[in-house]
């Protein structure tokens, strides 16, 4: 799992005239934020009345498939999730909405960290695959096996669809106590699927039985809540379609650059509007990726350096410890201080789908500083929500709670367009603009990993297969006048029992 962070923060304390630290451990357990849930009006010309509850129609969509706001819940922290009806009679479970990944998978078997699990042995639509299967995650893995069964979205779909389900048997580090979610919902292409591409995904799945558009979109409202606990902040994971209620202003789109995570092409960055010049091809080792499944804005280590060092210098805060930006530690103010005007805006250029523009995102510190519950009731806390990444950037949850991003598999792009939910005390906290020259940027910023590039894979095999042919050239060569001699040693052994006889 990429989710979970460890439990050990311990406080700093910051702020105008107070330079003393106290260091106190956090009580995670009182870390609880309760939002009530209400539905949002829908685009009313397609509002329909079911049961009570009002449905959006997504257009192009077969009458009896529906759409749903605000049927997620959760927060960055831990993840946002979806609840799902599995197998018949329907067990109810929570799977986490995760767009770094692609299978789905639940939990098959009782674990000691969460409270239920789906019981293969009680559905008699359940059919077993006889596949073993194991994902691991850059956090937690699972072991399990695959089948298949009925589902239906509670919440979202009407009809019931078969889909491919990994029960899982044994894991590590994967599910989190005190979250409410029994399994994943691995969102990104089949590339990515364990054991292998060719088990279908779950929106494939859908795509093809429920005949929608390929394209689903996602609302995480987290922003300006804590971020730790079983809180219950709202979401919508729209299947098929774009719910005009959930965005305002207009969406940008990014191209998908390879279809396996949600890869998309990182121009620049700027931290208070200063640009940090670095080679664009910097921001995309060895990938630039969006993932609801992973918590925090990772950057790749040069790049979280620069940030780092950006924002110490435009800050005017001088006693930060390394344990605040490593994330090991939080920063403190006296209430009702609050640090939002010591800290920089932060931006992320990616590249338009017409390729000579890119557009900004643009955060500011409250959706980059993440409020956490402590003890101390005179204090407001903050961790920081950016780390450091070895192997991609990835625009994770804390990112993705400003925008309403629309994931057009259609036409292999991304959307952004500001979340009508990224709001602290009445006020956007997040913007987006464009166009933007590309000018200043050298041409492409994705180095291409050789072993990626179909040309190259067709060239390796057709040299592989010259290799082979050689080869076999060679054994049979080496082989004829071998099978001559054993004739022969046969022959002779034959002959000498034929004797002794
Ligand atoms: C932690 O919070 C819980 C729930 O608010 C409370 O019951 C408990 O006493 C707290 N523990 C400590 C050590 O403060
Ligand atoms: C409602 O949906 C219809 C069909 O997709 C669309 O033409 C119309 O513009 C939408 N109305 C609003 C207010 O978004
Ligand atoms: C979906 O499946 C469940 C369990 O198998 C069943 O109770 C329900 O009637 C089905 N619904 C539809 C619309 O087929
Ligand atoms: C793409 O952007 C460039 C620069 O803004 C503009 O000149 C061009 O017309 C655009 N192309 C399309 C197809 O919109």
């Amino acid at each position: 799992m990429k989710l979970p962070w460890t439990f050990s923060y311990f406080l700093i304390l910051m702020g105008t005239g107070c330079d003393s630290q106290i260091v106190l451990p956090l009580n995670m357990s009182s870390a609880m934020v309760k939002t009530p849930r209400k539905i949002k009006p829908v685009n009313s010309s397609q509002q329909q009345e079911l049961g009570g509850l009002s449905l959006a129609l997504e257009p192009g969509a077969k009458i009896n498939f529906l759409t749903m706001v605000d049927n997620l819940q959760g927060n960055s922290g831990r993840g946002y999730y979806l609840e799902m009806l599995i197998g018949t009679p329907p067990q109810k479970l929570n799977v986490l909405v995760d767009t770094g990944s692609s299978n789905f998978a639940v939990a098959g078997a009782p674990d000691p960290d969460i409270t239920t699990y789906f019981d293969t042995t009680k559905s008699s639509t359940y059919y077993s695959l006889d596949i073993d299967v194991s994902v691991r995650y850059a956090q937690g893995s699972w072991e399990g096996v695959l089948g298949m069964d009925v589902i239906t979205v509670h919440k979202g779909l009407v009809d019931n669809i078969t889909i491919n389900i990994a029960t899982i048997l044994e894991s590590e580090d994967f599910f989190v106590q005190g979250t409410n979610w029994q399994g994943i919902l691995g969102l990104a292409y089949n590339t990515l699927s364990k054991p292998s591409s060719s088990v279908e995904t779950f929106f494939d799945s859908l795509v093809r039985q429920e005949n929608i558009p390929n394209i689903f979109s996602l609302q995480m409202c987290g922003v300006g809540q804590l971020v730790t606990g079983s809180g219950t902040n709202k979401g919508s994971l729209v299947l098929g379609g774009i719910e005009p209620s959930l965005y305002t202003g207009e969406i940008w789109y990014t191209p998908i650059k390879e279809e396996w995570y949600y890869q998309v092409e990182v121009l620049k960055l700027e931290v208070g509007g200063q640009n940090l010049n670095l080679d664009c091809t910097v921001y995309n080792t060895d990938k630039a990726i969006v993932d609801s499944g992973t918590t925090l804005l990772r950057l790749p280590p040069k790049v979280f350096d620069a940030v780092v060092n950006a924002i110490i210098y435009l800050s005017l805060i001088e006693d930060f410890t390394n344990g605040f930006w490593t994330g090991s530690e939080l920063a403190c103010w006296h209430k009702p201080e609050t640090p939002w005007s010591y800290f920089p805006d932060l931006s992320i250029y990616l590249r338009d789908v017409n390729t000579s523009r890119s557009f900004r995102l643009t955060i500011q510190p409250q959706m980059y500083l993440h409020h956490m519950l402590t003890v101390e009731e005179n204090l407001e806390c903050y961790r920081f929500g950016i780390s450091s990444s070895s192997n991609a950037l990835i625009i994770g949850a804390t990112i993705m709670e400003g925008f309403y991003v629309i994931f057009d598999r259609d036409e292999k792009k991304v959307g952004f367009a500001v979340s009508s939910c990224a709001e602290v005390s009445g006020s956007l906290v997040s913007a987006i603009s464009g166009p933007f020259t590309t000018k200043d940027v050298s041409g492409n910023c994705i180095s291409t990993n050789p072993f990626r590039e179909p040309i190259l894979w067709i060239i390796c095999y057709a040299l592989m297969s010259v290799c082979g042919l050689i080869l076999l050239t060679l054994i049979l060569l080496l082989l004829l006048p071998q099978r001559q001699s054993i004739e022969v040693v046969n022959d002779a052994s034959s002959l000498v029992r034929h004797r002794w006889k």
